[in-house]
């Protein structure tokens, strides 16, 4: 016996989160009967219905490194019916992306249906590393930068920035070009942790996810994770 989050999450269906939102909405129900409360258990004969439509309880699964273009959002679907990243990947199994970046970011977003492997991504607790370039309307001071490695508390809890560089300074157009890794998932965090400083962030882009790159994937390209790759994002702690 399973908790029926979980196992909605495992059908690939949608995250664990969404799936108790999904429960609580009266949405889904099992063995035709609506079920709204948390927790409960069914095995593995019981037929899971999220809106009428059965779920299918194995999945192949899919895992997809995508290069973000600008302009496109990062969930499942818009109300102003604009490009989303899972319009760039060719499948037609149900993946959506794990995290967010913002519509003007560009760079890594991993997609998947496997919930397990977004919410173990996802939990705070494992600290996965993420890796930006910015670009700045600025230069930063020695103090700023003092400050940025220290941890500079956003809504009263302190960014962790794991490492900090300046690649470069362009003191006439009063741009820089910087690369920052944090632990960090909060929304627009890094726009936040510049502002703080009074300086304006023009461009971001994600470089790095964990132990994954970009490289050479151009923007709106995207692969395949290689099993081994998956396995590895599964026992990071
Ligand atoms: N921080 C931001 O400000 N935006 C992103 O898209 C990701 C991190």
């Amino acid at each position: 016996m399973e908790r029926l989050q979980k196992v909605i999450a495992a059908s690939g269906y949608t995250s664990r989160r969404k799936a108790e939102e999904l429960i609580l909405n009266g949405q889904v129900s099992v063995n035709g009967k609506i079920i709204k409360t948390l927790g409960t258990k069914v095995d593995s004969a019981d037929q899971i219905m999220i809106d009428k439509e059965l779920i299918n309880r194995n999945p192949k699964k899919e895992y997809y490194l995508l290069n973000k273009p600008r302009n496109t959002i990062s969930s499942l679907s818009d109300t102003m019916q604009r490009k989303t990243v899972v319009d760039y990947i060719d499948t037609k199994t149900r993946i959506y992306p794990i995290g967010r970046l913002d519509y003007d970011t560009t760079g890594i977003i991993i997609l998947t249906n496997d919930g397990e492997l977004a919410n173990h991504l996802m939990h705070p607790k494992y600290k996965i590393e993420k890796t930006y370039i910015a670009k700045l309307e600025g230069i930063l001071t020695k103090e700023d930068i003092i400050k940025l490695e220290k941890g500079i508390k956003i809504d009263d809890r302190k960014v962790e920035v794991k490492r900090f560089k300046v690649k470069r300074k362009n003191i006439e157009k009063n741009t820089s070009i910087v690369e920052i890794t944090i632990i960090e998932g909060r929304n627009h965090i890094v726009k936040r942790l510049f502002e703080s400083l009074g300086i304006h962030l023009m461009k971001l882009s994600r470089t790095g996810y964990a132990f994954l790159n970009i490289n050479d994937l151009k923007s709106g390209e995207y692969r395949p994770l290689t099993i081994k790759e998956v396995k590895k994002l599964y026992s990071l702690k």
